[in-house]
């Protein structure tokens, strides 16, 4: 049964990959949404992919959110030749601590024995205070490394369960409705053409910069994601994706 359960769930990620046109899908039986500890399972899929890449110098900017807290939970001591440093892929965004990219990025340099540098940031940025933020050079600093990440590790999430977890104010709330934002990704969101409806202002990678990353790891799973999923994945880019059983067959299944 066991062998039958998994040869089904490569014909799952060989469909997935060609439906979403990406390099690389993972897929874990079960659907996060009805069973939580399925996030773990993803975590530890990812963790244990992101480890294969993990040979010498690496980069590696993660975001925030409770899927990626799952791969940080799962990551394991490297080998003596691995130099890693994990970064905050984006500063604040209105989350809370235990879902902040900071907060992740550290959880998973101490588990994987790398280093960390963090952004510290407030939420809710002016114009004017993230231009001069920008100039600050120990935020330079970090914004250097950032850029120079080989890996990106990061959640999508469905854009209103988003905007409602991190209390959006009623205009924003009110123009991702008007606008029917699907995805969020990055604190950008997406309508389900994958075209940028909103985006949170903070500083760190912003979505041009993705194309200079080697190795674009996507963790999202759970039926209630599976069109934030297909929306991400239209606007690219299109790299690997780790996701459960209950997505890959919304998703495949075209509602
Ligand atoms: O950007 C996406 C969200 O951070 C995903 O959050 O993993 O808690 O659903 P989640």
């Amino acid at each position: 049964v066991l062998i039958n359960e998994l040869s089904g769930l490569r014909v799952l990620e060989m469909r997935l990959r060609e439906n979403l046109s990406l390099s690389e899908v993972i897929i874990v039986p079960g659907d996060s949404d009805k069973e939580p500890w399925i996030k773990n399972e993803m975590g530890k899929a990812a963790a244990m992919r992101l480890k294969q890449e993990l040979t010498g110098h690496h980069v590696i900017a993660v975001t925030g959110g409770t899927t990626t807290a799952s791969v940080a939970e799962m990551m394991t001591p490297g080998t003596k030749d691995q130099d890693l440093l994990f970064v905050p892929a984006r500063g604040g965004l209105g989350e809370k601590v235990e879902n902040q990219a900071n907060t992740i990025c550290s959880t998973m340099a101490a588990k994987a024995r790398g280093k960390y540098r963090l952004l510290h940031l407030p939420d809710q940025l002016s114009k004017e205070t993230y231009l001069s933020l920008m100039e600050e050079p120990g935020v330079k600093e970090v914004m250097e490394l950032i850029h120079s990440a080989s890996i990106v590790i990061h959640g999508i999430g469905d854009a209103k369960t988003m905007a409602n977890r991190r209390n959006s104010s009623s205009a924003v709330l009110e123009k991702l409705e008007r606008e029917k934002a699907v995805a969020e990704a990055f604190g950008y969101y997406f309508n389900q053409k994958g075209e940028v409806v909103h985006r949170v202002r903070t500083i760190g990678l912003q979505l041009n910069d993705l194309k200079h990353s080697d190795f674009i790891m996507a963790v999202a799973g759970g039926s209630s994601k599976a069109e934030a999923i297909a929306a991400f994945m239209k606007h690219g880019p299109k790299k690997v994706l780790v996701t459960d059983e209950g997505a890959a067959n919304k998703l495949l299944s075209g509602t």
